[in-house]
């Protein structure tokens, strides 16, 4: 106190020129320590004798604080700034939480022996405002129609926030018809800080369903702030419907088909009315209908509409598709070797019918066909018919069953020439059993595709005539055959095979003699019954038949 009442006194009895620089100015930030530099921080001069910071204030200027050279500080200041204020080492006046207050030319005074400088500083506080939120938000937007889609606040800045609105990112105008946008900014009386509102109003299009919408708040302390989000419900009246066949196709009898009918309005209609081939059937509540168990009757246009409104509606062609098939013969069957066998298929449908054919598993390329049954014919028949999505089979089995017949009756000279093997082969279905007229060992028998061999081991000692005879439920047959005694068999061998062959072919030669005199003999016969004009084929064919028959027979003699 005594020393600055000496240095004023000094600075006044000196009559010093006072200067004054020009006004320099800062930003400060709202609730932070204002710091206000002396000469831009320039180094103090060295005969500095003390710092004074003062400020403006109503009716003249208010004393901060001094600081005199050896550094000492006294605090001036009998108002709020008493407790606010200090000065940091490169004299700059720091001020603790700024306010709006704070507001004001602050002015170091800088006093040397002989001369005051002043450096003025006009000092302004800023703040950001807090982030923006939307209030007041519309429960929903109803198309075309101007509404108050919400409220943007932006609290508690200096100067005050500017608030921008966009939709999905696009900046939204006031255009004064479908976008109505009116901003007002209030002062808190106590803090002076301004709140920034800003009312969207909006006309909403059914693009908008989903639409982002965001205010902005822009400050020039700091980056822009968004609010969060907003997306709002669209309310629009149906201006179209689909008909929609939930279940997947293709279907079939007995399927549940069902039906959806889905309307482009928002929030959807709660009832639809179904039209079913001609009949008009009310759903409250649900947008679907089922067709339960459905038949090939279905099969048609189907439509649906809004219940209050028949003229919003859609349609579609629902087809059930169906497959009816039978095939004969079914079941087990048995027949006749040689019979002729019909099969018949027998189908409609929906739609072309793919028909395969399967016999003991096994496809064929073709559909079976027995004009003439043969014992390979046996086995088990499946017909498959699939039309869209449907499938079914049918079958039969087949046995095909005949007398025994026998092939060939054979013997033949055992390894050691000690036996001879005979060996009987038969064809027949069911299986035949064989029984010879000699006792043999080593009984060896067969039965694979229908062919029966059987085998036995013979010791002859004498000339033999055997007989092989087989037999099952439908008949019996026999053949002979001469074995003669070893003895004479080992004598044959001597001789050469070349006897029974020259047997062979003098058999043969014989054939042929007696076929020729046969063709003759019918020749002429035709000859005679042409000139008589009736000639029936039939016999002529059993004719020729027998004959090869007995052909056979003499070769088979003539071969033993
Ligand atoms: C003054 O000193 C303070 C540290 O006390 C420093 O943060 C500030 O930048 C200085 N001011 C100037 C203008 O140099
Ligand atoms: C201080 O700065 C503010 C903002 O820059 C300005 O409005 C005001 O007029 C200035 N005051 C003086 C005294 O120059
Ligand atoms: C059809 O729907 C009925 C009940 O509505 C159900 O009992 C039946 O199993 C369904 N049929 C099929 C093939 O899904
Ligand atoms: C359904 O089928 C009928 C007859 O084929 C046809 O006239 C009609 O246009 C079809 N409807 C739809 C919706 O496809
Ligand atoms: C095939 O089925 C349809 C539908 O059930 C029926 O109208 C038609 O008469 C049947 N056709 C034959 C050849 O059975
Ligand atoms: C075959 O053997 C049985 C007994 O073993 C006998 O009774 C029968 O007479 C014999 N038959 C011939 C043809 O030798
Ligand atoms: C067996 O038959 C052959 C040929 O017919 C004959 O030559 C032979 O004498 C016969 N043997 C006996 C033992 O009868």
């Amino acid at each position: 106190m005594h020393s600055t009442g000496f240095y004023i006194g000094a600075i006044i009895t000196s009559a010093v020129l006072l200067q004054v620089n020009s006004l320099d100015s800062i930003i400060a930030l709202y609730g932070e320590t204002i710091e206000v530099p002396c000469n831009k921080g320039a180094p103090m001069p060295e005969n500095l004798m003390f710092v004074k910071w003062k400020y403006n204030k109503a009716g003249g200027s208010g004393d901060l604080l001094t600081k005199s050279n050896g550094q000492e500080v006294t605090i001036l200041a009998k108002d709020s700034y008493k407790d606010r204020v200090s000065i940091s080492p490169n004299s700059s006046l720091l001020i603790a939480d700024g306010t709006l207050a704070d507001q004001n030319t602050f002015t170091c005074m800088v006093v040397v022996q002989g001369d005051v400088k002043e450096y003025p500083v006009n000092v302004t506080v800023q703040k950001r405002p807090l982030p923006p939120q939307i209030n007041d938000k519309a429960l929903e937007l109803e198309n075309g129609k101007l509404t108050t889609l919400g409220e943007c606040v932006a609290q508690d800045a200096h100067p005050p926030a500017s608030i921008t609105w966009s939709k999905n990112g696009e900046p939204l105008v006031h255009d004064g018809k479908t976008i109505l946008i009116t901003s007002a900014v209030t002062q808190d009386p106590a803090t002076h800080l301004s709140t920034t509102s800003s009312k969207l109003e909006y006309s909403a299009v059914k693009g908008d369903v989903g639409a982002q919408f965001v205010c902005t708040a822009k400050h020039v302390q700091g980056p822009d702030q968004e609010s969060p989000p907003e997306t709002f419900t669209i309310r629009y009246p149906t201006e179209k419907v689909t008909l929609q066949v939930v279940s997947k196709g293709p279907f079939k009898e007995g399927d549940n088909v069902t039906l959806k009918c889905k309307a482009d309005g928002n929030p959807p209609p709660t009832s639809f009315n179904f039209h079913l081939k001609g009949q008009k059937v009310l759903v409250e509540d649900s947008d679907s209908y089922t067709l339960t168990d459905v038949t090939r009757e279905v099969t048609g246009e189907y439509k649906c509409s809004v219940a209050d409104d028949d003229s919003v509606e859609d349609a579609k062609n629902i087809s059930v598709n169906f497959l009816d098939v039978s095939l004969s013969p079914s079941g087990s069957i048995v027949k006749n070797v040689g019979d002729r066998l019909e099969v018949a298929v027998q189908k409609n449908a929906s739609g072309e019918v793919k028909v395969s054919w399967t016999k003991d598993k096994r496809p064929l390329d073709k559909p079976p066909k027995f004009d003439k049954l043969a014992y390979s014919d046996s086995g088990s028949y499946v017909c498959e018919f699939s039309v869209a999505g449907i499938k079914q089979s049918r079958s039969f089995q087949l046995v095909v069953q005949g007398p025994p017949e026998i092939k060939r009756l054979s013997k033949e000279l055992g390894e050691d020439g000690q036996h001879k093997v005979l060996t009987c082969e038969a064809e027949g279905s069911p299986q035949p059993s064989v029984q010879w007229s000699v006792n043999g060992t080593d009984e060896q028998s067969s039965y694979q595709n229908w062919k029966l061999t059987h085998k036995i081991t013979v010791v002859p000692t004498a000339n033999l005539t055997v007989t092989c005879t087989v037999s099952n439920e439908l008949g019996m047959v026999f053949k002979t055959i001469d074995v003669f005694s070893l003895f004479e068999e080992e004598k044959k061998q001597e001789e050469g095979e070349g006897d029974d062959q020259a047997k062979l072919i003098v058999g043969i030669v014989v054939g042929l003699l007696l076929a020729a005199a046969v063709v003759g003999v019918v020749y002429w016969i035709y000859m005679k019954k042409s000139k008589q004009g009736s000639w029936k084929t039939g016999e002529k064919e059993s004719g020729t038949s027998e004959e090869s028959k007995k052909l056979e027979e003499t070769n088979h003699k003539a071969n033993v």
